[in-house]
């Protein structure tokens, strides 16, 4: 048995990633497959939290009957979810890879093989975590980082930049880390300090980040 240390608690949770459709067979994407943001919410919901788990296209599944979980394809269904449940979150956890951009319109008809070159316009998706962190109340916000460059000052401007209390940074310069791995390798921000951790299991990488997040709310 676990401690029921986040019983009466509201976790929401963002994992994926979106898929932004160009016509009815083709979308941008990305390659997260969830594992990161699932292993959270299972072990959120261990520690007796209600978790609203908000995915986007992902062959996970839930286990844990504390969790209720949502499927959308694009970052405007994912920010539509989220803020469905945003007022009455306690801990608002990104793990989400949104999309950046998204075609300007959706093809009605499949495009069919013609010139040389294709353009495709792309406008910017709305910043699901930013806008959380706009309009932040109560709520305790974790973002993540995915970064492949100067990713300790990167990170730490994203805190700032979307009034987060928490980013985990994850690199894809680390072997094992991010994407699609069984594994991950993070750093804790928080706007007081820096933690460091290992190479570990996504299970166990989410035992660390609500270990965190819980000094921190209890502090
Ligand atoms: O799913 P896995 O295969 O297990 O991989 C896990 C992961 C690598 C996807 C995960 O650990 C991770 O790093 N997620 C965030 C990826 C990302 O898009 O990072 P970013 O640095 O681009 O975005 C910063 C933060 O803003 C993130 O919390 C992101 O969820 C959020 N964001 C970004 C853009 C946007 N339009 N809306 C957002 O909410």
């Amino acid at each position: 048995g676990r401690k029921r240390s986040l019983e009466g608690k509201m976790v929401l949770i963002t994992a994926g990633p979106t898929y932004e459709a160009i016509d009815p067979v083709r979308f941008i994407g990305n390659h997260s497959s969830g594992k990161m943001g699932y292993s959270l919410a299972e072990e959120a919901a261990e520690r007796g939290a209600k978790v609203i788990l908000v995915s986007g296209p992902s062959g996970m599944v839930v286990k844990h009957p504390s969790i209720e979980l949502y499927r959308v394809t694009s970052a405007k269904e994912m920010m539509a979810k989220v803020f469905e449940f945003y007022e009455h979150t306690d801990i608002g956890i990104a793990s989400a890879a949104v999309a950046d951009y998204a075609p300007r319109e959706v093809a009605k008809e499949k495009i069919k093989k013609k010139d040389e070159h294709l353009t495709i316009e792309l406008v910017k998706n709305p910043d699901i975590l930013k806008t959380m962190g706009e309009q932040k109340r109560h709520q305790f916000l974790v973002g993540f980082a995915l970064e492949t460059e100067n990713e300790e000052e990167n990170a730490q401007a994203k805190m700032q930049k979307k009034n987060l209390d928490m980013i985990v940074l994850n690199s894809l310069r680390d072997k094992g880390a991010g994407f699609r791995n069984d594994t991950n390798r993070i750093k804790i921000f928080t706007p007081a300090g820096k933690k460091e951790f290992a190479l570990k299991s996504k299970e166990e990488v989410a035992r660390d980040i609500l270990d965190c997040i819980e000094a921190e709310i209890l502090k």
